[in-house]
């Protein structure tokens, strides 16, 4: 459905039943960028977890790792989601997760009951590394070496593979990603 000339020319939420979107998948995947853009091109509110962990803690996500240790960041990350989920009402928001947060059980389950669609943005991590290499103002306390990357990923993926789409990213730009996004969820 059409807002018109100016407005978000997709379908509505309550026609399509998305309630959230919410983009997982490894460091690097684009999470945030293809967050960013599915929100301008849907016209609904985008919430970056990690941001909103370091808004709340008034630290870095680096900070939060060195001060508190892993272990802490993973509570406060699904303390951060549950409020998150909790504070959903009926109009849609399109959310990027960290790369650790889908891995977790709790989290994964979390979505899972409040019934959002779940989208894993994917790549070869020896193109997520890349990626990360060039986002060199990003501090990312678990990148590691590309070796210890790769190992992560691996253990990783059988997680992100239980959301409700993939979609292979090597090559697209961020647009062709929320385009894929979109048609595949019916939001067009
Ligand atoms: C993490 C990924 C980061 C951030 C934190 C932990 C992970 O998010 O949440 O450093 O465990 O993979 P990005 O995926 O946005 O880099």
């Amino acid at each position: 459905m059409s807002t018109g000339p100016g407005g978000p020319p997709e379908t509505s939420a309550s026609v399509s039943g998305v309630r959230a979107i919410v983009l997982v998948g490894f460091m690097g995947a684009g999470k945030s960028s293809v967050g960013a853009a599915l929100s301008r091109r849907l016209g609904w509110p985008f919430e970056d977890l990690d941001e909103r962990i370091q808004a709340q803690e008034k630290r870095s996500i680096e900070q939060i790792f060195q001060q508190s240790g892993e272990a802490a960041f993973r509570q406060l990350e699904h303390a951060t989601l549950r409020s998150l989920v909790g504070e959903l009402g009926t109009s849609p928001k399109v959310v990027a997760l960290g790369g650790g947060a889908f891995a977790q059980a709790n989290n994964a389950a979390l979505l899972e009951e409040a019934g959002f669609s779940t989208i894993f943005l994917d790549a070869a991590p020896e193109e997520l590394f890349r990626r990360c290499q060039q986002q060199q103002q990003l501090d990312r306390p678990l990148r590691g070496d590309l070796q210890q990357f790769r190992r992560l990923y691996e253990t990783r993926r059988p997680c992100y593979l239980k959301a409700a789409l993939r979609i292979e990213t090597a090559g697209k730009d961020v647009e062709d990603v929320a385009t894929e996004a979109i048609t595949s969820l019916g939001l067009r």
